[in-house]
């Protein structure tokens, strides 16, 4: 049976593939733009409107759209060629099944892309993007994005709708979990990380995916930290803040980009030549594929920018989006409009060579089931490697917030009786994240599981506390009862998976529900507590740092977040990861980022602090303005000390290169990694300049009592910036360097970046 079996099985592969190359023979020799036009030499014009028709399928809705389940909705539209992809479907079965069709009984034969929002990992569930920024690895997340796309791919998905290159410095926007922070440059290193751990060498390869970038662009910079809000920015901030990470994208080779649903000054950004022409294509050269946001091309008629739907698809497809996700806009309204003139053929026949060009590039005209191989899926997806790369990367996540007296990590000698205790002690739907429909909810290893795993010989008992929203104080009493008989309580609480990402906006950003109150309750029995703070943004920590004797960020850590969660609190990893955006002590500081400017009455110290004269400065009656947890920061079980801070020259001219040292001394009794980090400020420029810029850092080992000496090279180059006149470039004048453990505690030199002609 076992011999039959494979031979027919293999014929039939080979089969398969000797049918697609074939078919191919004629054209092989041809370049990829070659059979483009090729083909699109023999499409009508609504063949051509159909490979711009992106929608989504029966499987999942992450729009406004409701699709009920009807199967084969999808059938008669792909044969007639209406359809250029299906996006949240997947199933190397199902994937075969719907490319069959495209294949075989559409006239031309052109595959289906399949796309999907695989965001932190696919089956095998990775820490939320936010948290897994918190480990500042770059090498951990790119690694992280490969996987993704490997079990995803071997599912029948060609194309990823991420990673998302939103600058985010307002904690109530609940985007921010999918983001990598608040700073341009890390945001661009990981954005750039990911576009390659997706695509990897060659996007032909059955286990890659492409990328795409999104949102483009300032999609984070919404008024009031709302979802889909206004932004109403300057050009230097644009092009400062939140073009680069894009660039960093398109520079890692990201082979689509999506548009943002925000108007950006008074146009939104579908159809925004400004940004969409003028930078992206122009200046930029972008050649892939634009893809709209959901609708967002019939949204620009609620904008009050298109009269109508037609209009909305003139003015997109002028403006060089390419597909049209879930609008049905291209595919009503472009055969009209290029029909009357209206819409020049150009427009539209660019826009499908570049979808034809990236069908070729993923190898799906040679091997339309490339991507749908149940053998391969059934190897790949939550495969133990997988599982493992998900463990390391959610213990590399996690963040030290605060740890009293050493508190943690536990000894088996003082937690005889550990108490669980919160919503999300024992939750595994939650610990998979915001973008994790395809992660099944019975999957997550819980804090729960994870410490009893870990807590040898230790009683763990549990209490459940509250419910994550709601207010009702009846399971309290258990939950003191509970923390009474033990002699250590770790709180497992924050927020649930779906109160951060999209539409996630919080005016309030403490704990949800009655949460603190039962933290408050726990506290009055007087032992010590340990809070695991799940969030996908920062949140308001100010009476739990006040109270709470040790605190953990631990985001949404996915597939494994009890284990590594557990890890980390028994020491079996010493906490590494540094935040990736400021921890605000109050909501009204928002937006609050350290690259802030410094305005023309600086913030000299708090306002409790003596001196009348700091009445006329900028600042706050009732708060300070700084955060309670920089931008960078995050402790250790061990300590390091930084001392002798170096620069090799005090100037610094074109074409040559500085070097700041500084010595980092493991001083405490763990080996553990540090993430050193240099900051840059330029005291006078033709635009004013951020108080610090984050421009280097290195996440090194140490074993306990080693000193090394970290060396980082400036060039002008780092010093480079949109100016006055809105030209990219270094401008001569003083400069302070810092480094440090984060944002705030550095130490600092100065130098002098010359004129050219001084040289
Ligand atoms: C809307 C979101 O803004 C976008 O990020 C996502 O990729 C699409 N929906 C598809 O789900």
């Amino acid at each position: 049976m076992k011999k039959t079996f494979i031979p027919l099985l293999l014929l039939a592969v080979l089969g398969t593939t000797m049918l697609f190359s074939s078919f191919k023979r004629g054209e092989k020799k041809d370049s990829i733009d070659q059979r483009v036009e090729k083909l699109l030499a023999k499409m009508t014009l609504e063949e051509k409107v159909g490979q711009l028709n992106f929608v989504v399928g029966d499987l999942f809705n992450t729009g406004p759209t409701v699709r009920t389940s009807e199967s084969d909705i999808f059938n008669e539209a792909i044969r007639k060629g209406e359809i250029t992809g299906i996006f949240n479907i997947h199933g190397a079965a199902y994937t075969g099944k719907l490319q069959k069709i495209a294949v075989e009984k559409s006239r031309l034969g052109i595959p289906l892309l399949i796309g999907a929002d695989v965001i932190h990992g696919f089956k095998t569930v990775f820490p939320i993007p936010l948290g897994e920024t918190a480990s500042w690895d770059l090498a951990a997340i790119e690694r992280s994005a490969s996987i993704a796309a490997k079990e995803s791919a071997a599912s029948g998905i060609s194309l990823t709708f991420a990673p998302m290159a939103d600058v985010a410095r307002d904690a109530r926007w609940g985007r921010t979990a999918e983001g990598a922070g608040e700073d341009p440059y890390l945001v661009s290193l990981v954005t750039a990380a990911r576009v390659k751990g997706f695509q990897g060498k060659d996007l032909s390869d059955p286990l890659t995916i492409a990328a795409c970038v999104k949102h483009f662009v300032a999609y984070g910079a919404a008024e009031a930290g709302r979802d889909y809000n206004t932004v109403d920015i300057s050009e230097y901030e644009l092009r400062n803040t939140y073009l680069p990470p894009f660039k960093a994208a398109l520079d890692a080779g990201s082979a689509t980009l999506m548009s943002s649903f925000n108007e950006l000054n008074g146009i939104p950004a579908t159809a925004n030549n400004k940004v969409m022409r003028q930078i992206l294509r122009d200046e930029w050269g972008f050649k892939g594929v634009v893809i709209s946001d959901w609708q967002n091309i019939l949204e620009m008629t609620a904008h009050g920018y298109a009269k109508d739907s037609a209009h909305a698809g003139e003015l997109a497809i002028k403006a060089g989006t390419d597909m049209d996700m879930m609008a049905e806009i291209y595919l009503k309204e472009l055969p009209k409009l290029v029909k009357s003139g209206k819409v020049d053929q150009k427009y539209l026949d660019d826009a499908v060579r570049r979808v034809l060009w990236l069908k070729f590039k993923l190898g799906l005209f040679d091997n339309p089931y490339l991507y749908s191989n149940p053998k391969t899926e059934k190897k790949q997806v939550r495969s133990k490697e997988n599982l493992q790369a998900a463990f390391e990367m959610a213990q590399r996540s996690i963040v030290l917030l605060k740890n009293e007296n050493n508190l943690l990590p536990l000894q088996a000698s003082t937690a005889k009786k550990i108490a669980v205790i919160g919503p999300l002690a024992d939750n595994k739907e939650d610990m998979n994240g915001t973008w994790s429909f395809f992660g099944e909810a019975q999957h997550p290893v819980t804090f729960l599981e994870g410490i009893k795993k870990y807590a040898k010989g230790a009683e763990v008992s549990y209490a459940q506390g509250c419910e994550l929203y709601s207010d009702s104080k009846a399971k309290f009493d258990e939950a003191v009862a509970t923390a009474k008989k033990a002699d250590v309580v770790i709180m497992a609480i924050g927020e649930s998976a779906v109160m951060n990402g999209e539409g996630a906006s919080r005016a309030n950003i403490t704990l949800p529900g009655n949460q603190l109150e039962l933290v408050k309750a726990i506290h009055a029995t007087g032992k010590p507590i340990i809070a695991l703070v799940s969030s996908g943004r920062a949140l308001e920590l100010t009476w739990l740092d006040e109270n709470i004797p040790a605190i953990l960020a631990t985001w949404s850590l996915g597939s494994e977040a009890g284990n590594a969660a557990a890890s980390v609190l028994f020491g079996e990893y010493v906490p590494s990861g540094k935040l990736p955006v400021s921890f605000p002590r109050a909501v009204g500081q928002l937006p609050l980022y350290y690259n802030h400017k410094q305005t023309g009455r600086a913030y000299e110290g708090d306002h409790s602090e003596p001196g009348s004269e700091r009445v006329y400065k900028s600042r706050y009656r009732d708060v300070p303005n700084t955060a309670l947890y920089p931008f960078g920061y995050g402790l250790s079980y061990t300590t390091f000390k930084y001392d002798n801070l170096k620069i090799s020259n005090d100037k610094l001219a074109a074409g040559e290169q500085l070097q700041v040292s500084i010595d980092v001394t493991n001083t405490g009794n763990y080996a553990a990694e540090e993430v050193v980090q240099l900051y840059t400020r330029d005291l006078v420029g033709s635009i004013t300049r951020p108080v610090k810029e984050l421009k280097k850092f290195q996440k090194l080992a140490f074993n306990p009592g080693e000193k090394k000496t970290v060396t980082f090279t400036l060039a002008p180059a780092d010093l480079a910036f949109w100016g006055a006149d809105l030209t990219y470039g270094w401008e001569p004048g003083d400069f302070k360097v810092f480094v440090g453990p984060n944002s705030r505690d550095v130490q600092e030199a100065s130098f002098t970046l010359l004129k050219s002609d001084s040289l």
